[in-house]
């Protein structure tokens, strides 16, 4: 059974399976089981637009309550610890506890001190971890191109300090995706690499791709001597429809969002015929109903 929903390492094959099965399953059928007398609470202790609401829109759906927690003014400003934010809000009946946070592992941390009845769901920790964003990235490619094994993936930018690159990468070793190439200006290589290969080249990198994932230039991320001009970056590695040109010609654009447009990504890509950025923020929803249902059921 899920009782916590941490990272892509903690899932198996099958639980992954089921996890996209059933949110394709929500997705058709529009048929929701209900979680009456459930509340959920989105703790975001770092800005969200996709996945806080549509952790939201998921609850709803299953027909569980929802607190949105307005952590600037909750007593953590007044020096309470998370924790103790925790234990104050099961003591009220909530069970369900959506963690946002910039400290890598924090969500991991709090699964590991708290009571059976406690669900955590990391919802993007740091640079480490945003295990729903790489499962609502693999249903939106899957529903177009299921043959995975056949597929090559680029992911191109900040990849030192993404949590989707990360999440991403675990998830395509696991799933068995042919090939995985991390596009990168040297400064921005990952340390450690689970899955896949490092290029600064993003004419190799998009060679024949099937699928492209953009990344945000993540600015409140960046050392100083991590910085970039914005202008050569995107001269250098912006996706855009002259680079397109070396991939496939159905190649597949994402990008999780937020997108800077004129960075990593030109307009007219980003809401191109190519482009499944909408799609991948409309599969957000069925694929966090997936994982809420199989923390609530006795399903995995
Ligand atoms: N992709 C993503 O995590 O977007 P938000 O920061 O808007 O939640």
């Amino acid at each position: 059974m899920m009782k916590h929903f941490l990272d892509i390492s903690y899932l198996s094959y099958e639980e992954i399976q089921h996890l996209l099965d059933r949110a394709i399953y929500f997705k058709l059928s529009k048929n929701y089981p209900q979680f009456l007398k459930k509340t959920l609470v989105n703790l975001f202790y770092e800005p969200s637009t996709r996945t806080r609401v549509s952790f939201e829109m998921a609850a709803n759906h299953l027909g569980i309550r929802v607190v949105n927690m307005d952590l600037a003014r909750s007593s953590e400003s007044k020096g309470e610890l998370i924790e103790d934010t925790i234990h104050t809000l099961f003591a009220m009946g909530i069970t369900l506890f959506v963690i946002r946070h910039s400290q890598n592992g924090l969500p991991q941390a709090m699964a590991g001190i708290f009571q059976d009845g406690i669900h955590v769901i990391n919802a993007g920790d740091g640079t480490h971890a945003h295990p729903s964003q790489s499962l609502l990235d693999l249903m939106t490619i899957i529903t177009h191109k299921p043959n995975v094994d056949r597929l090559k993936i680029a992911i191109v930018g900040d990849v030192l300090h993404s949590r989707v690159a990360n999440s991403m990468q675990w998830l395509c070793a696991l799933m068995g995706v042919k090939e995985l190439v991390l596009v990168a200006p040297e400064v921005w290589h990952p340390r450690i690499l689970q899955f896949g290969r490092v290029t600064t080249s993003l004419q190799e990198g998009l060679s024949d791709a099937d699928v492209v994932i953009a990344l945000r230039v993540q600015q409140e991320r960046l050392a100083t001597e991590e910085k970039l001009d914005l202008a050569h970056y995107h001269q250098q590695y912006a996706i855009t429809t002259n680079a397109l040109a070396q991939a496939k010609s159905d190649v597949m654009v994402m990008h999780p969002g937020p997108i800077n447009r004129g960075v990593e990504i030109d307009s007219d890509v980003a809401d191109g015929p190519r482009s499944f950025i909408l799609e991948q923020v409309t599969n957000g929803v069925f694929m966090r109903m997936a994982i809420l249902e199989a923390l609530l059921s006795s399903t995995l």
